[in-house]
């Protein structure tokens, strides 16, 4: 049974992991209660656990938690958690799961849910069976320009959608001198580009197209052996891939393509998307974030071109700060992300981008590796 918000205009976060992703939640937890007024609920700091001595108790210290530990069992069995936010390496997000869900606790899960498509649904099917409200981060459904993007193709703006096409580029890797890590092995990640920066791809390919009907994926692996961070002078064999392309026929009509990559020499943190319809065309791009690029097929001939249009901060209310003229940023959109969640649980309705958004994504996923296999032509399969 949900915990709910007993404790009247309080929800108490517990988090599990305190690396670069637990920093940026408590930051945006933190935040909540400065940017938006009125708010739903407060968001109280209750508890942290972190499997590395000293992490929680730093975290505690620094982000002002009530209480921390090294065992995260203790946060997910606390009557004083209403909410559990896990922010663990991808393959310690299930044991997590599977307990907070049995203690009744609301979820904010990092992507991916899961490392594989048969225990997202597992976790999706007891998460409704319990009744707790759910959310999968997927912060670039809250940046402004973006919002914008699915309520113009939403709104016919577009037209029909012929093309899609998107790009995650990272270029962390590219040093083979870059040390053996978690996201480097199968067993701690399900995967590797496709598992790390294919679900926020996916999911904007999903919110602005819809789900694919077929892939034909390809990935690939440059750099198959890093040096051992645990053992110095030993090498590790790779066994995830640095990058992944597929081509795509959605279920809509349209086609397109997605490639992801963390060799990708130059970029930074580029996550570019283009659709094009029958009456318009949008483009964006976060290292850009304050502007949606859109073309409008119903201008007159001579003034038809792309123009930008200023997105920047402007956030719905309650968001009362930073005003929306003022540039906007990844941290940002985490905050947005999680006050929607707060929101939803608050007023007791479902939250998105949901497990069972996860599960659609896991289910792409899971069909590009398959053909990326040697199966070809692959359907992905339905999961609504
Ligand atoms: N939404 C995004 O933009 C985004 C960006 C980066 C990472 N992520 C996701 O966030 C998750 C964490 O990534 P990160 O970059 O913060 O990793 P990280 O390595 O920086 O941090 C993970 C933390 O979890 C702790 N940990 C590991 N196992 C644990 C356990 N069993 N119990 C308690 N603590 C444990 C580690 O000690 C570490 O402090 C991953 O699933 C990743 O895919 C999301």
């Amino acid at each position: 049974m949900a915990t709910g918000t007993e404790h009247a205009g309080r929800l108490r976060i517990g988090m599990i992991g305190y690396g670069q992703m637990g920093r940026i939640h408590a930051y945006a937890y933190r935040a909540i209660p400065i940017f938006y007024d009125p708010l739903p609920a407060i968001p109280v700091l209750q508890a942290v656990a972190d499997v590395v001595p000293g992490v929680a108790a730093h975290a505690a210290a620094r982000a002002g938690f009530v209480w921390h530990t090294e065992d995260w069992r203790r946060v997910v069995e606390s009557p004083e958690v209403d909410v559990v936010d896990i922010c663990t390496p991808n393959s310690e997000h299930l044991p997590v799961l599977e307990a907070a869900i049995a203690a009744g606790k609301h979820i904010y899960c990092e992507k991916p849910l899961c490392t594989g498509l048969k225990d997202a649904r597992r976790i999706l099917a007891a998460a409704c069976r319990a009744g707790i409200h759910h959310q999968i981060t997927a912060e670039y459904r809250f940046l402004p320009a973006l919002m914008q993007a699915q309520a113009m193709v939403r709104q016919g703006q577009l037209g029909d959608v012929f093309h899609f096409r998107g790009l995650y580029l990272h270029s962390g890797y590219v040093d083979p001198k870059r040390p053996m890590a978690w996201r480097l092995r199968r067993a701690a990640t399900g995967g590797g580009v496709l598992m790390d920066l294919g679900p926020h791809l996916i999911d904007q390919m999903r919110v602005l197209v819809g789900d694919a009907a077929e892939v034909q994926g390809s990935v690939q692996t440059f750099i198959r052996r890093r040096p051992s961070a645990e053992r110095p002078g030993e090498m590790e064999e790779v066994d995830v891939e640095d990058s992944a392309q597929a081509l795509l026929r959605f279920r809509g009509g349209a086609v397109g393509s997605l490639e992801a990559s963390r060799c990708a020499t130059g970029t930074e943190d580029e996550l570019r998307l283009e659709v094009h319809g029958s009456k318009g065309a949008i483009a964006f791009n976060l290292m850009d974030p304050n502007w949606l690029y859109w073309y409008d097929g119903d201008r007159p001939e001579a003034e038809r071109g792309f123009q930008r249009l200023a997105t920047v901060q402007r956030y719905p209310a309650p968001a009362v700060a930073p005003a929306p003229k003022f540039s906007v940023g990844w941290t940002r959109a985490h905050v947005a992300a999680q006050f929607a969640f707060l929101e939803a649980v608050a007023a007791d309705r479902p939250a998105g981008p949901s497990f069972a958004d996860a599960v659609a994504v896991h289910a792409h996923i899971d069909a590009i590796y398959r053909s990326a296999g040697g199966s070809g032509w692959t359907a992905v399969p339905r999961t609504e």
